[in-house]
């Protein structure tokens, strides 16, 4: 699994316009209000979906896209991540917060946080999540940054292990997961009309 120092590498992730095209730029420790700053156009926000081309995402990536004005991780774990991700689903009652935090359960959204309920896929290959903070807002670092093997949140020291569920620190709710689904290689975030 990578780390943090691999961050600027290869492996590092990459924020596509939501208009599909690929304009890179890393995220690397940005915080939200820096990615706030960017101003997406109106347009961009007024989407309510979008799509994205999951097909060259190669397992242990991640890439993130930017969705109603928001990053969205798009990860394509590991073996490793899915068995350690589901290891913690013995203690999920306990968990920092237990709920799955998954709209596509829709409104009352209330399922066990198990890895099963937060990955889009039933192999758990593909975790789709709001690049955001629980805390207070800013981007988590991924590619197994923090203890849990997840992802960091740098501002104050939260901890989010490889499902995206908040296991140590001031953040007190999972990484939200939206709407989203499958359709061929598409990746479609967010409702359709
Ligand atoms: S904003 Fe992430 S820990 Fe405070």
């Amino acid at each position: 699994m990578a780390n943090t120092d691999e961050h600027d590498g290869d492996r590092r992730d990459f924020l596509y316009y939501a208009t599909g095209a690929a304009g890179a730029v890393a995220t690397g420790a940005a915080v939200w209000p820096l990615v706030n700053q960017m101003n997406p156009s109106a347009d961009v926000l007024a989407l309510a979906s979008i799509r994205v081309n999951v097909a060259d995402i190669e397992p242990g990536t991640q890439v993130t896209v930017l969705w109603q004005g928001k990053p969205v991780f798009i990860r394509r774990r590991t073996e490793d991540e899915i068995a350690s991700a589901r290891e913690a689903d013995a203690e999920v009652a306990t968990l920092q917060d237990p709920i799955a935090r998954n709209n596509n359960f829709g409104e009352d959204n209330a399922e066990p946080a198990t890895d099963a309920n937060r990955a889009l896929d039933e192999t758990g290959e593909w975790l789709v999540m709001l690049g955001v903070c629980t805390h207070l807002g800013c981007v988590p670092l991924g590619d197994g940054a923090g203890d849990f093997g997840g992802w960091f949140c740098p501002c104050h020291g939260s901890h989010y292990d490889t499902a995206g569920r908040i296991r140590r620190g001031p953040a007190n709710e999972n990484l939200l997961v939206p709407i989203a689904k499958f359709d061929g290689d598409e990746l479609v975030i967010g409702k359709e009309d």
